[in-house]
């Protein structure tokens, strides 16, 4: 489990040289194609994550994110960016927090759904 949560960090930090997309040259995950992008490009804090995710998707996919079967999936593993998807494209009966949370939130949690 460990192993993967490290494996995904560098996943994570690779992708931020490789989509920054900006002008100025540093890797600053802004400017991207998409806001998808700039998330992909930021390293998610699990530690973050896991605040996050409590605060913000316990409530449904519980803390385990085992879900609730036939109503909340069950989300345990999911891979960052297909989290980070879900996020910015939720389903019925998912909470919209497209506005809520930050670049930094979104990928902190999307890292911590990676360990579960
Ligand atoms: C109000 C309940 C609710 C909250 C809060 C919620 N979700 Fe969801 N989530 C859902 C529902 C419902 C679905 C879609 C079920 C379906 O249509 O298959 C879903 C789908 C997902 C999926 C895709 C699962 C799949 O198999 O397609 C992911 C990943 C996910 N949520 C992550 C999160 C994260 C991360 C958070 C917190 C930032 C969160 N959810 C907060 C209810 C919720």
């Amino acid at each position: 489990m460990r192993l993967v949560a490290w494996l995904a960090l560098g996943w994570m930090a690779a992708g931020c040289n490789g989509t920054d997309s900006g002008t100025d040259g540093d890797t600053e995950c802004i400017g991207g194609a998409s806001r998808t992008e700039d998330i992909l490009c930021l390293e998610g804090d699990t530690t973050n994550g896991a605040t996050v995710f409590h605060a913000r998707c316990s409530v449904c996919h519980l803390e385990d994110g085992s879900g609730v079967y036939g109503t909340f999936p069950d989300i345990r593993g999911t891979a960052a960016a297909d989290t980070i998807d879900a996020i910015l494209n939720p389903a019925i009966g998912m909470t919209d927090f497209t506005s809520v949370l930050s670049n930094q939130e979104m990928a902190d949690a999307a890292a911590h759904v990676e360990t579960l």
